[in-house]
């Protein structure tokens, strides 16, 4: 059964039904080119079969590796950037506490590296490396990328100097390409224990490889529940390819309707903050997939209703070039009451029958009808809670919808060309031999 349900009642005032229906075709097309890898970008479509062939025996192997590791270390710094990154982090930090580094715990706390290239921030990172005792993983499919083999170079330095060679090669694990790369040769050569990214995954569609379940599970979180949220929305999404029945399809035609009207920023909107990271991996997926031939919607996010208070001016009332889809919790996983006050100089005593859940929804639905009325189309994504189930639901509804959406826009959304272009500038202006 999938849980995730999509509503496109509140882009109705904005496009008709006909306009929507005439992407049925092209995204027919776009269905049967993603089941039966025929259509451009074909040979990085591993990760439209994963969650129904991923095995048990493997799901345990990264189980057991992970209580290895929380055995080892009480800080586990998971090295990456993109795709190799942004997925573990929109699982972990949507499903731990808000506060979870100022709380001591089971589970080893995560933290991250090899994302930027900021010196004050990898020189904090060696210093509080210094006083904890923690394991890697450094996470690079094509094992090449500059920003993680710098900060994996200074952290393993840091490990060797600290536990020695041989303890280090122990607390280094490597997920990379199965045979190519600067990584794959560094690890044969040091003896890590290693995942491999598969050839026909591409990064942003890797959550649920290796890359994404291995920090999942050592940060404490039921992988097997994530893939089996995954798995069922597969084999949804797989089954039904018409507007009416796949909420896939009705959101890849639905954004497709509103690009061709010019609607061409989507804004990914949140009221809760720990599902900032899902929109920083949602923009990643969309925009690489999409931003490329001079098309692309443009994908941003908010998270409210902390940005109403910044953002909420322009989507209000600027170019009208925006639309918004609203990720929508249902149920909160806590209660806490809001307490009378006898004197209510603050004026709040009219909330006190609600829960804060009711409040920050009431915020919700007044945010979409002021929204709607200022011309600006939103769709909404019923989440009924979080946990991994659902969001291995939403992953992989994200991954297929994007496929869909990819292709009936026209372009390949498998590939990145464009990525390329500032690192040629880089290695020649940093002084890379052969640049
Ligand atoms: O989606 C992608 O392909 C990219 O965002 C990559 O994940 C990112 O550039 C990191 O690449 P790599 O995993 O090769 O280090």
């Amino acid at each position: 059964m999938i849980n995730i349900k999509l509503s496109v009642d509140s882009v109705k005032p904005f496009i008709s039904d006909e306009l929507v229906n005439n992407f049925q075709e092209k995204i027919t097309h776009a269905h049967h080119a993603l089941l039966q890898k025929t259509a451009a970008g074909n040979e990085f479509l591993g990760w439209v079969n994963l969650p129904s062939s991923i095995e048990d025996a493997f799901l345990d192997d990264i189980l057991d590796q992970a209580k290895t590791i929380a055995q080892k270390a009480e800080v586990y710094v998971v090295i990456g950037i993109g795709g190799s990154y942004l997925g573990a982090r929109a699982v972990i930090e949507a499903l731990q506490n808000h506060f979870s580094l100022m709380l001591p715990g089971k589970f080893p706390q995560i933290i991250y590296a090899g994302q930027n290239i900021s010196e004050d921030y990898l020189a904090d990172l060696m210093k509080i490396l210094d006083q904890k005792d923690y394991a890697v993983s450094v996470i690079s499919k094509s094992g090449t990328t500059t920003e993680p083999a710098l900060a994996f170079r200074l952290i393993k330095n840091h490990l060797e100097a600290k536990y020695g060679k041989e303890e280090t090669s122990k607390r280094i694990i490597a997920i990379t390409d199965e045979k190519r790369g600067a990584l794959k040769t560094l690890a044969d050569k040091e003896g890590y224990k290693t995942y491999v990214v598969p050839d026909d995954v591409g990064g942003r569609y890797s959550v649920l490889t290796p890359v994404g379940l291995l920090p999942i599970a050592v940060a404490g979180y039921d992988i097997k529940k994530l893939i089996s949220g995954a798995k069922e929305m597969e084999t949804f999404l797989k089954s039904n390819n018409t507007i009416e029945s796949n909420p896939a399809v009705l959101y890849a035609a639905v954004r497709n309707a509103l690009y061709v009207l010019g609607k061409s920023t989507e804004i990914l909107v949140n009221y809760e903050p720990r599902l900032f990271f899902l929109s920083e991996w949602w923009k990643q997926l969309y925009g690489e997939s999409e931003g490329k031939t001079g098309k692309g919607i443009f994908p941003a996010s908010v998270s409210n209703t902390t940005d109403l208070h910044s953002m909420g001016q322009y989507i209000q009332e600027g170019t009208r070039s925006i639309f918004e889809t609203v990720m929508s919790v249902e149920q909160s996983h806590q209660s806490i009451k809001i307490p009378s006050d006898k004197e209510n100089l603050d004026g709040l005593n009219y909330l006190i029958s609600k829960s804060i859940t009711e409040v920050n929804q009431g915020a919700e639905e007044a945010t979409r009808q002021a929204h709607v009325d200022g011309g600006v189309p939103n769709m909404r994504i019923v989440v009924p809670e979080i946990n991994e189930e659902n969001l291995g639901q939403l992953l992989y509804f994200f991954e297929f919808a994007c496929g869909l959406s990819g292709y009936a826009l026209g372009v390949n959304p498998f590939n990145q060309p464009g990525v390329e272009a500032y690192k040629k500038n880089m290695f020649a202006i940093l002084g890379k031999p052969g640049y």
